[in-house]
């Protein structure tokens, strides 16, 4: 591949020749067992395929229609219904034999495990609720999780919604700062913690980046903290409650809010192109409809399935897929707290054979980590419990998929390459465990998306050639709006092209119809999966006192995908030294979290600008991988 980190027709048309077909077997177990056929009649009237998925769910009152389409953009699901989004997670399960099924198993890297039935988390999330509520939180309200890959997360974003409280999951790798910046935005008024979490053999201290966020927040009332590491931590005895004590002598039976199906569930800040993330609302109706008909779908679920996702909670993927989508299906979800090669290079695989995962859904990143170990290492391993592979938050190059493909799946496990976004809600472009793959393609649009690859106009582009990746319909798990700012969420992603979803990302469609994602067409970087955008990098940089200005570009990297370079303009008599980027390096760091991996700082006297002083990252990055800077067009 060349290094862009965009896709080159070329290599897309020799990787879109090889096809690989499905098993008999698997096909004739799998929930779908005709994709095109399957494909065809969702298109033809995705309405209906959505209302079909909606009566898998339990519904307190029906919908009076299915999409409400009168005040465009902001798209109405299930409309007149009344439902709870934890309700159908959770509670529905109590009254069959799912509720005697591990619902959570959990290790941390320490080799501590726990585990928890769908009636035990029942309970757990009842006396969560019933403390929530005797703390005052309400219908309507936010409240901050900000925690390790535990079950309490889990316990405390389900209680949240049973209230008809919303939640803002902020991912526990974000520094103070940022931490503190979501919290304002959302106005939560309490905040859930650990004293510490796991991770490569060290405890992060998330209890003191808390202090540090909540002194700069007035909202937060309460700061909930669950005993992780009993390691000693400074404790506000005003403002602070250990969550043994915040839920000690509560009852164990709790009242479901009957919502509104276009109710808001959560808010999950993410990164755009502007300095400020942006609050993606969904709510509890449409939601859970998207993201249970995909997990089933997609992953081929049938209700015994150990499902292990190795991302966080703090992100969408977590959220869809660790959390919500699992419980939804009734499966087990299977939570990893710590790093997937600690002690030795197996680790991951060992869980795998350990918890007979029968679903592993990771990111390109991992893979490309692992493979750099050997595939010796996974080799050692039968993993013979695995039936689908995933892949999630950028591209997957053809040579990270065919080894996750021998090596991991065994050249028997289908891998579900999904692209998707924290907008969407749920996969999006994606095969099923039915469809002739192509190693490196997230195929087709899930059955009831129309998705397309259109130029500046909206015209389709011909096959083969790359242009921007629009969704032409709605689809029930869709972003709702934007927290507190309904222009921006206007703006962003309904005004590019007419009548169009505006995903901010690059496609080729092959002759066959098959989707191959180059990557992000805006200012928003994915380090190792994860979204950064360079206007949250470059106002870091400028934060710290030598910098008067910065401007950031994504570079390839073997592993992480991007990471970022740096070109900055020093104040007048600042020394460029190699221990000054050292510092620069530290403080975005410190500033935005350990996800802002900088590869390299460059300092300069001026930066490339448009006549309204916009930085011209393109031409930065143009220059950086030697292309003419004249023709950008690679860099779409
Ligand atoms: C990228 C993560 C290629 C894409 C679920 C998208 C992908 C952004 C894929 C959203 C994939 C995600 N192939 N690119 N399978 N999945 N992306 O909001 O650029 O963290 O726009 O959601 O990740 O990132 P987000």
């Amino acid at each position: 591949m060349k290094q862009t980190n965009k896709r080159e027709l070329t290599d897309v048309l020799a990787c879109s020749q090889k096809v690989y077909k499905p098993s008999k077997k698997l096909i004739k177990q799998a929930n779908v067992q005709d994709y095109e056929k399957t494909l065809k009649s969702a298109t033809k009237n995705p309405e209906k395929f959505w209302e079909e998925a909606a009566r898998e769910l339990k519904w307190f009152k029906p919908w009076d229609k299915i999409l409400d389409k009168s005040k465009k953009p902001f798209f109405k699901w299930f409309t007149g219904a009344k439902i709870n989004l934890a309700y159908n997670a959770l509670d529905r399960h109590i009254e069959t034999e799912t509720k005697d099924k591990i619902a959570i198993l959990w290790e941390d890297e320490t080799g501590r495990t726990r585990e928890y039935t769908y009636l035990q988390l029942y309970y757990e999330v009842n006396k969560l609720v019933n403390a929530l509520r005797d703390a005052g939180i309400k219908k309507g309200d936010r409240v901050a999780i900000y925690m390790p890959n535990i079950p309490e997360t889990a316990m405390a974003m389900l209680a949240c919604l049973k209230i008809g409280a919303m939640h803002s999951v902020v991912y526990a790798g974000y520094s103070a700062g940022a931490l503190a910046e979501r919290i304002k935005d959302a106005r939560a008024k309490i905040l859930f913690t650990a004293d510490g979490s796991f991770r490569r053999g060290k405890i992060i201290d998330l209890k003191t980046i808390v202090d540090n966020a909540v002194k700069k927040c007035k909202s937060i009332k309460k700061v909930v903290v669950v005993k992780n590491n009993k390691q000693a931590i400074k404790f506000n005895k005003k403002r602070d409650v250990w969550y043994h004590d915040f839920v000690k002598g509560k009852s164990t039976e709790a009242k479901c809010a009957k919502m509104n199906s276009e109710d808001p569930a959560f808010v999950l800040y993410t990164s755009g192109t502007t300095s400020k993330p942006k609050g993606v609302v969904h709510v509890h109706g449409g939601y859970a409809v998207g993201v249970l008909r995909t997990i089933k779908w997609v992953f081929d679920l049938h209700g015994d399935e150990i499902f292990w996702c190795t991302a966080d909670p703090g992100w969408i993927t977590g959220h869809s897929y660790i959390i919500y989508g699992p419980l939804l299906a009734g499966v087990t979800t299977l939570m990893y707290e710590g790093v997937p090669d600690m002690p030795k290079p197996d680790k991951i695989w060992k869980i795998i054979e350990k918890y007979k995962v029968n679903v592993l859904y990771t990111a390109p990143t991992l893979i490309r980590a692992m493979m750099r170990y050997g595939k010796e290492w996974p080799q050692k391993h039968k993993m013979p419990s695995l039936k689908i592979l995933g892949s999630v938050g950028e591209p997957i190059n053809p040579e990270a998929w065919e080894w996750y493909y021998k090596y991991v799946g065994k050249s028997r496990c289908p891998i579900m390459d999904t692209w998707w976004q924290t907008e969407t809600g749920m996969n999006m472009i994606t095969p099923l465990p039915c469809a002739p793959l192509k190693a490196g393609s997230a195929c087709k649009p899930f059955p009831g998306i129309i998705a397309d690859v259109v130029d500046k106009n909206g015209k389709p582009v011909p096959v083969g050639k790359g242009g921007y990746l629009i969704i032409k319909n709605q689809w029930p798990s869709m972003i709702r709006t934007i927290f507190n700012n309904p222009k921006r969420y206007i703006k962003t992603y309904w005004s590019q092209i007419k009548g169009a979803y505006f995903a901010g990302d690059v496609a080729f469609k092959d002759k066959d119809g098959y989707f191959w994602i180059q990557g992000r067409t805006d200012d928003v970087l994915k380090i190792a999966g994860h979204r950064i955008g360079t206007a949250e990098v470059e106002s870091a940089f400028v934060k710290h006192k030598t910098v008067v200005e910065a401007g950031v570009i994504g570079v390839p990297d073997a592993i992480k995908g991007e990471v970022i370079k740096a070109f900055i303009i020093l104040k007048q008599k600042i020394k460029p030294t190699d221990l000054l980027k050292q510092k620069l390096k530290m403080h975005v760091r410190h500033t935005l979290g350990p996800m802002a991996v900088i590869k390299d700082i460059a300092f300069v006297d001026k930066l490339p600008k448009t006549r309204s002083g916009k930085i011209m990252r393109r031409v930065l990055k143009a220059k950086e991988l030697g292309l003419p800077t004249g023709d950008t067009s690679a860099l779409v």
